[in-house]
């Protein structure tokens, strides 16, 4: 229910010389509610009729009061220190939050408003040469996030995993399986042998520089199609490639495409030619580059002097073919922000070639992160991989279960599911720009703000909704005493919930949801403790009405944000 708009059109109805209409953006809401639901700073509105803000205020207050409607949504009105603070009839909005949340269940909180249109995402996009470590999750998650919220307005989304797949690093590691690897090591040891390998190979190439050689030497042969290296390094990919699938399935996360930049190492010549026809390209010291330095953006290098490919080249190649595929409405790339000029040159390139998509990508980029702290870290060990997180995380979850008395498989289950919630949380409780640490001892903690918190509150509701094993028939609860301490304030967080969808989307800022479902768990925990629900099997069917809501606003909450729901814990 949009309240403000509610109260804007109430008072267009009313009598009150002066042109609401015209003054709509001025209104805003009240950011404390002992000052009413909306609120009109009159201040602007003073200079514009050369009044004082006081007087314009006091004019509107008692003018509102002396003509109110009947069965109108707006209480009455008060003027304060040069502000018209407008309080409505509780009962009115708590009455038709909760219709329209139980109404429309699931899908509260989603929209049509984008149907028709097509989001490119292209997130998590690792370099498979590497363990996946802790500083991958950022774009795992907010990529993820992103997704979920876009298809929840009603994009069509399609999530690639644009896996760093191509480059000498393979070459290092045919080297090194070809001097120190055997087979049969690789097939049962997997990744990790394949780990050890090229820490082997870069710990002998420090002593001996002619591996280093030998390394490019392979990745040329890599390029020009060599039978025994393509099978080599293709055999290498997949394996590191099916790790890096373990484990963002682990973390609930899917790709809809895994095509990565080695599919586009040999589709250069095109992105040259037409750069070249366009007068863009130039050559400088042997390599090709587009010169960007009037748009302050340095140069770009397109092509190395001995013929081999370059990041922007691909990716330059690679939205072509996003577009041809999918003919996308935007395309979104979430990396650090250490790679922002990377991103701006090629953006500015399409620009300049003047791509039907030039206007549609978009740069979201997040701030750094650090090692995690606390007790968990020193078992982590200074590079801190997803899979050691994951595993650790779980292993926590487990002891506090455990603790906590919960049983048997149950236990498995649910260590798991607080584990990832915890993890996901982490990667977006702050604004994305912010530098983070990640303190997954903390992030597990019941009590904090935090994952597991939500998850308790949202087990709780359930377990009362069971518990009172009545149905819930909206039209026949009266909501008259409601007030901020009994629900009021729950119900007006619960009623930001689409709007926050929103905010998310326009601000690329999945902060903004977890703060939201992170203040509603807060607020449902003091509303628990200040009111009973169920009173000597006796049920309070508007406290308990409430309780539902929650529930589903949680529920659809933390499936966009990757904290899974637990019905029991
Ligand atoms: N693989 C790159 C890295 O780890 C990130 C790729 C981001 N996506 C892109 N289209 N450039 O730094």
């Amino acid at each position: 229910m949009d309240i403000k708009r509610e109260v804007l059109d109430e008072l267009c109805k009313l009598d009150l010389k002066l042109d609401i209409k015209k003054y709509r953006d001025l209104f805003v809401f009240s950011s404390d509610s002992k000052n009413g639901d909306v609120c009109l700073p009159c201040f602007t509105l003073a200079k514009e009729l050369k009044t004082s803000p006081l007087k314009i205020a006091q004019d509107l207050a008692s003018n509102i009061n002396s003509n109110l409607l009947d069965n109108g949504v707006i209480l009455k009105s008060e003027a304060v220190n040069g502000y018209l603070n407008i309080f409505v009839v509780k009962s009115l909005i708590v009455k038709n939050v909760l219709k329209e949340i139980f109404e429309k269940k699931q899908s509260f909180g989603s929209s049509g408003e984008f149907e028709g249109k097509t989001v490119v995402l292209d997130y998590s996009s690792v370099n498979l040469a590497k363990y996946m470590h802790i500083g991958h999750l950022k774009t795992t998650i907010i990529g993820l996030v992103l997704k979920n919220v876009y298809q929840n307005l009603g994009y069509k989304t399609i999530s690639i995993n644009y896996v760093g797949d191509y480059g000498t690093p393979f070459g290092k590691m045919i080297v090194a399986y070809n001097k120190w690897g055997n087979k049969q090591d690789v097939e049962s040891r997997g990744v990790d042998a394949i780990q050890d390998l090229y820490v082997k190979f870069n710990q002998e190439a420090e002593k001996d520089e002619s591996l280093n050689e030998e390394a490019r030497f392979w990745f040329k042969k890599i390029e020009s199609g060599d039978k025994k290296a393509k099978e080599l390094s293709s055999y290498i990919i997949e394996l590191c490639r099916g790790e890096v699938e373990r484990l963002c399935n682990e973390l609930g996360v899917k790709f809809d495409s895994w095509r990565g930049e080695g599919y586009y190492s040999n589709k250069m010549q095109p992105v040259i030619d037409e750069l070249s026809r366009k007068g863009l390209l130039k050559e400088s010291q042997g390599a090709k580059v587009v010169d960007l330095s009037e748009y302050g953006l340095g140069v770009c290098l397109i092509q190395k002097s001995d013929g081999t490919s370059l990041y922007a080249t691909r990716d330059l190649a690679a939205v072509q073919d996003r577009y041809d595929n999918y003919k996308f409405d935007k395309a979104l790339y979430i990396t650090d922000i250490a790679q922002k000029l990377h991103f701006a040159q090629w953006f500015k390139i399409c620009e300049l070639l003047e791509k039907p998509y030039a206007n549609n990508l978009f740069h979201i980029s997040y701030g750094r992160y650090s090692l995690p702290t606390g007790k968990i870290s020193s078992r982590l060990g200074k590079q801190a991989l997803l899979k050691d997180l994951i595993s650790a995380g779980i292993e926590k979850s487990k002891e506090i279960m455990l603790q906590r008395g919960t049983k048997g498989n149950d236990c498995d289950e649910i260590s798991k599911k607080v584990a990832i919630g915890a993890i996901s949380f982490e990667a977006i409780k702050n604004e994305k720009i912010k530098d983070t640490i990640f303190d997954i001892d903390a992030s597990l903690n019941f009590d904090g703000e935090t994952s597991p918190y939500m998850q308790y509150t949202y087990a709780r509701c359930c377990s009362i909704l069971e518990k009172a094993g009545k149905k819930i028939d909206i039209d026949k609860i009266n909501f008259e005493n409601i007030d901020n301490m009994n629900g009021y304030e729950i119900v007006k967080l619960l009623n930001k919930f689409p709007q926050t969808i929103f905010d998310v989307y326009e601000k690329s800022e999945p902060c903004l949801l977890v703060r939201l479902l992170m203040d509603i768990s807060s607020e449902f925990n003091k509303f628990y403790t200040n009111n009973r629900i169920i009173d000597n099997q006796k049920v309070n069917m508007q406290n308990l009405s409430i309780v539902n809501a929650v529930k589903i606003v949680l529920e659809n909450g933390f499936q966009l944000v990757n904290i899974p729901a637990i019905k029991k814990m």
